[in-house]
C-alpha cells in the first residue's frame, strides 16, 4: 500500500505478508507511518493505493464493521471503555455487539446466560475476573488496557491489532501486559505497534521496521537487532 495525506507521503509501496498465527511487530521512528498502516488494515481511512487481503479474501473495500465481522479486531491507544459501567457490563456490550455484527440480531435473542458466560470468559482470559463488578473508570490504568484487550477478544478476532498496548504503563503493568499477550491463543494472528523494545523483542516472531513510510527490514528479532541499517535509523544507542 501507499498512502498520502495532503502533502505528506505517509506510506510508499509497503508490502507485508503476515502468516496465520504469526506475531508481527511494526516498529520505526515517530512519523514512520506505523499508525497509518495499522489503520488501513483495520479499515479506516479508506485505502488509496494497494490492496488488503485477509485469509485470501480481498477486504480492501470493506468497512470497519465488515472487517470486524471477518475477524479483524483491534484495540485503541486511547481508552475506548464505558467508564461508568463495570468490567462485566463493558464485556457484555462487546459480546452483544459481536452478535449484531454477525447478523444474529434477527434471530431469537440469545439468553442472558450465554452473553454472561462469554463476557465472563473474556474477563478471565485477561486476568480481570475479580474486577468484574468494578466500574471501568475505577480500574487501575493497566487493568483498563487489559479490559480493552478483553473487549477486542469478545469479538472473536482471527487477527488482533494492538495499538501500543503498553503505552503509559508502569514496569509492573508492562510485565502483566506482556504475560497477557503471551497467553493469547497461538492461532490468533497479532500485529503490534509498540515503542517499548523489551516488549517487541519478547513478543514478536517477526519485526517490520518502517522508516519514512518504507519497509527497510523484516526479520526475526535477532536479525533486526543486528541489521546495521536498522541500528543506524532506529535503534541507535537507545537500546
Ligand atoms: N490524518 C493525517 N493528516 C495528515 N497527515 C497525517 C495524518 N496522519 C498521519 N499523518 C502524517 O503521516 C506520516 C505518518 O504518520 P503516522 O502513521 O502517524 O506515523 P507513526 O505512527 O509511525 O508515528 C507523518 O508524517 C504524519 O504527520
Ligand atoms: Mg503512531
Amino acid at each position: 500500500m501507499s498512502h498520502r495525506f495532503d502533502g505528506v507521503q505517509a506510506l510508499t509501496a509497503v508490502n507485508l505478508h503476515i502468516a496465520p498465527g504469526e506475531r508481527r511487530a511494526i516498529i520505526g521512528p515517530n512519523g514512520a507511518g506505523k499508525s497509518t498502516l495499522f489503520n488501513l488494515i483495520a479499515g479506516a481511512p479508506p485505502v488509496q493505493t494497494g490492496r488488503v487481503w485477509l485469509h485470501g479474501r480481498d477486504i480492501t473495500h470493506l468497512s470497519v464493521p465488515a472487517r470486524a465481522n471477518l475477524g479483524v479486531g483491534r484495540t485503541f491507544q486511547r481508552n475506548n471503555l464505558f467508564a461508568g459501567l463495570t468490567s462485566l457490563e463493558n464485556a457484555r456490550l462487546a459480546v452483544q455487539h459481536r452478535e449484531r455484527i454477525n447478523r444474529h440480531w434477527f434471530k431469537p435473542i440469545r439468553g442472558f446466560t450465554a452473553v454472561h458466560t462469554a463476557a465472563t470468559a473474556v474477563l478471565q482470559q485477561v486476568g480481570l475476573a475479580e474486577q468484574a463488578h468494578v466500574k471501568a473508570g475505577d480500574l487501575a490504568y493497566g487493568q483498563q488496557r487489559a479490559l480493552e484487550v478483553a473487549l477486542a477478544l469478545a469479538l472473536n478476532p482471527r487477527l488482533l491489532l494492538l495499538d501500543e498496548p503498553t503505552a503509559g504503563m508502569s514496569p509492573a503493568e508492562t510485565a502483566d501486559m506482556i504475560r497477557l499477550i503471551q497467553s493469547l491463543p497461538r492461532d490468533l494472528t497479532l500485529l503490534i505497534v509498540e515503542h517499548d523494545m523489551d516488549v517487541i523483542f519478547t513478543l514478536a516472531d517477526q519485526i517490520t521496521v518502517l522508516h519514512y513510510g518504507q519497509v527497510i527490514h523484516t526479520g526475526p528479532p535477532a536479525e533486526v537487532q543486528a541489521d546495521e541499517r536498522v541500528q543506524g535509523v532506529y535503534l541507535g544507542g537507545n537500546r
